[in-house]
């Protein structure tokens, strides 16, 4: 069976968790493609060159998870060539058989527009801080200006935006607990899986 999942949303919205735990709960393989965008920005040097030339081995780095490598990740996001150097391996993922979860910003609106599920995941800005902040530690208040920057740069980019795809589905986690929002997801897929 091939079925994609797309899960799109800005910066700790609660993609990440909600992709995998769905991906554990279908039995479907699960892909962070901000992984991508991190490990290009995190090699340095020509972010074209790094993104053609990427590696597994490449994702595996320990620094990928930083408030610094989130925001180098944001900037060469911006490149087209970059972008472009990363969709063929994301759109032969997608179409794997057993089906496949994809997280990211422009998955369902161009990584993967027939995707079978299309979910648009948000949450305040100041919530979304605070867990980036648990996560992290720091000042908050700088936390916070660091998510808002990212997002201004993601929705306000010219190639593949920010933006929900209009067939997606929005979940807002502001005041849900990982566990209810993971609930949510999961009704939306099932509600949508072939019978
Ligand atoms: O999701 P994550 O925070 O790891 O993404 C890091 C950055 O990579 C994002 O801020 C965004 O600029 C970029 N990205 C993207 N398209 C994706 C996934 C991530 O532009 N599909």
């Amino acid at each position: 069976m091939r079925f994609t999942i797309a899960v799109d949303g800005p910066a700790a919205a609660g993609k990440g968790t909600i992709g995998r735990a769905l991906a554990e709960r279908f039995g479907f393989a699960h892909l962070d493609t901000g992984l991508l965008y991190r490990a290009v920005g995190a090699k340095g040097g020509d972010p074209v060159a790094a993104a053609r030339g990427l590696t597994p081995e490449d994702l595996c780095r320990s620094d990928l998870r930083s408030l610094a490598a989130g925001d180098a990740a944001s900037r060469v996001a911006a490149l087209p060539e970059v972008r472009a150097a990363l969709v063929a391996f994301q759109r032969d993922f997608a179409r794997r058989a057993g089906g496949a979860v994809l997280d990211g910003r422009d998955i369902g609106t161009v990584i993967c527009p027939d995707a079978e599920v299309k979910l648009f995941v948000t949450a305040s800005p100041e919530a979304r801080a605070r867990r980036r902040w648990l996560e992290t530690g720091g000042d908050e208040s700088q936390v916070l200006a660091e998510v808002c920057a990212r997002d201004a740069r993601d929705m306000n980019r010219a190639d593949a935006p920010l933006k929900p795809a209009d067939d997606a589905q929005l979940l807002d986690t502001t005041d849900l607990s990982i566990d209810a929002a993971i609930d949510r997801a999961a009704k939306l897929v099932a509600a949508r899986l072939p019978r």
